[in-house]
């Protein structure tokens, strides 16, 4: 893991003023970082049963595919608000750096379904909270969360249910 955290890009003060943000593009960019990142998803959610991954708009849907494959489960989109075409439920949040909403297709999960939802990063966990909250809407038997970076420094951990399993590859 040291090798793919290497890849990370610190860019300061974006978007905001303050913000220190970890620029996931040139990890994604680097076939090894790809390699190890996609190996060690699947690794850790195999054995799980799993039928669906959900993954968060936008930087969520490239691990969150590549997971979903690995494992032999459905991607699902969780969207900003107005892109799904048919029947959605959806939640309003707060974020590192503002206000936002997402989205599921109200039919994407079924109570049959064990679930991943898989975001990039965790940073305030304002974002994966309400995704679990739609998630535990459609009643699956099992909810998974997992990032690939958490900034601990933000605490997003305390926003998550206590009673969610939480992985993430990398810890800053
Ligand atoms: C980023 C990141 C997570 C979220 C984490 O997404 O990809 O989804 O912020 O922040 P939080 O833990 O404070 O909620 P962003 O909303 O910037 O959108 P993007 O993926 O489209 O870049
Ligand atoms: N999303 C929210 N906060 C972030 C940060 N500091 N770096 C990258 N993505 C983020």
């Amino acid at each position: 893991m040291e090798y793919v955290k290497s890849k990370i890009r610190d860019v300061y003060d974006f978007p905001k003023a303050g913000v220190i943000f970890r620029d996931l593009t040139t990890m994604f960019k680097d076939p090894r970082a790809m390699h190890i990142v996609g190996w060690d998803l699947a690794q850790l959610y195999r054995a799980k049963g799993v039928t669906k991954v959900v993954g968060i708009e936008s930087r969520g849907f490239i691990g969150g595919s590549i997971l979903a494959y690995e494992i032999g489960a459905g991607f699902v989109p969780a969207r900003k608000p107005g892109k799904l075409p048919a029947d959605t439920v959806s939640a309003k949040f707060e974020k590192e750096y503002g206000f936002d909403e997402i989205e599921i297709h109200r039919d994407a999960i079924t109570p049959d379904d064990v679930v991943v939802i898989h975001d990039d990063l965790l940073a305030t966990g304002g974002t994966m909270a309400a995704c679990y909250e739609l998630v535990k809407k459609m009643n699956p038997r099992k909810v998974y969360i997992n990032f690939i970076v958490e900034l601990s420094a933000l605490n997003g951990r305390e926003n998550l249910p206590a009673d969610a399993e939480v992985t993430s590859l990398i810890v800053y």
